[in-house]
């Protein structure tokens, strides 16, 4: 049972208003301790990779990372999913591999930097919806565009999603969730001002579309972690993030997958460098790979309690990837 299309997480979690943390992962550590965090705490979980991850670990060593937690956890719910995938061809290698859900990015050009056209976005997300389907895979796609770069992920420019453009897009690409720009930004420097979100074109797109909402960009970047940070040498001033409450608000309008990759890093560099700072003796990686764990676990867990999903990893009747193709014709 645990590896569950995503389709299924959202649609339980949707029905019970609460939201469920997608979380990305690059190495052993982050998703042992993204699983201790849902064990713990008994949530349904998305652990995710971005392209730029799995090209990282050469696709081969992520992917038995990733299956090692489906093995480990049988009474775990999980979908292993794909983020921002670029292109057709992206989404066809993470399926081979036996992802249960993709991200195609279409808000962006294939380079994952230019902004494309309406257009350019339907197709090639129709074109991931029809190909996708056929396995059982849950399709996301981008209407809006965030903002902030991080390592080929995004355009730098803040385009809020138009909720009737957003109910044309679900119309035309049969796609089964939707990530809309509300004002977040990936990365730990999301606001210079404000840090308001624009609620209001959330409650517009969740009052025109029947299908699960998805927030990137949604790291904290919590005050305590920017300051262990900078005071074991770090330099992060000005880092700032999507306050937790906002958070919390935007799953009671609607918002159902809760994108978080950035508070994970911070978790995990934060604990290292005071090791580092604290015992310069130690060079053995578990000294300080072992305390990033730790940490990162503890994070992921208070993610888990404050967005709702803990204590309901029972919700699940297990539908597998074949019987959602049989849904999908
Ligand atoms: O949305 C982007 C995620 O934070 C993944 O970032 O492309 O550096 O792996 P990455
Ligand atoms: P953060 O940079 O806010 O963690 O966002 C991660 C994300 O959206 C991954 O797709
Ligand atoms: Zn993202």
């Amino acid at each position: 049972m645990p590896l569950v299309p995503m389709r299924q997480i959202l649609d339980e979690a949707r029905k019970k208003n609460y939201g469920v943390g997608a979380y990305n992962v690059n190495n052993m550590e982050q998703v042992q301790a993204i699983m201790a965090a849902a064990k713990e705490t008994q949530s349904p979980v998305i652990i995710q990779a971005s392209k730029g991850a799995l090209k990282y670990s050469n696709f081969t060593y992520l992917k038995h990372i990733m299956f090692a937690a489906v093995e480990e956890n049988p009474e775990i719910p999980i979908a292993v999913h794909l983020d921002h995938g670029n292109s057709l061809a992206t989404v066809k290698e993470a399926i081979a591999i036996g992802f249960s859900s993709v991200m195609i990015d279409g808000s962006l050009m294939e380079d994952g930097k230019t902004p494309s056209d309406y257009a350019y976005n339907v197709a090639v997300t129709k074109s991931v919806v029809e190909y996708a389907h056929k396995y059982g895979v849950t399709v996301e796609a981008e209407i809006g565009r965030l903002g902030g770069i991080e390592d080929g992920v995004g355009s730098g420019s803040i385009h809020l999603t138009d909720p009737k453009e957003a109910e044309k897009f679900v119309k035309e690409t049969g796609v089964d969730a939707l990530a809309i720009a509300i004002g977040t930004s990936h990365g730990a420097y999301k606001f210079k001002g404000s840090k308001e979100l624009a609620f209001d074109v959330l409650k517009e797109v969740r009052s025109l579309i029947d299908i699960p909402i998805v927030l990137h960009g949604a790291s904290s970047v919590p005050q305590e972690l920017i300051d262990a940070v900078n005071k074991y040498g770090g330099k992060m001033p000005g880092a700032t993030g999507v306050p937790m409450e906002s958070l919390k608000k935007a799953i009671q309008l609607g918002v159902t997958k809760i994108n978080v990759d950035t508070d994970g890093r911070l978790a995990i560099t934060a604990a290292i460098r005071k090791v580092f700072a604290e015992t310069p003796e130690k060079f053995d990686p578990r000294d300080y790979l072992g305390p990033a764990r730790e940490a990162l676990k503890g994070v992921i867990a208070g993610k888990m309690k404050d967005f709702g999903t803990a204590g309901h990893s029972g919700d699940y009747k297990g539908v597998s990837l074949e019987e959602m193709k049989a849904i999908y014709k």
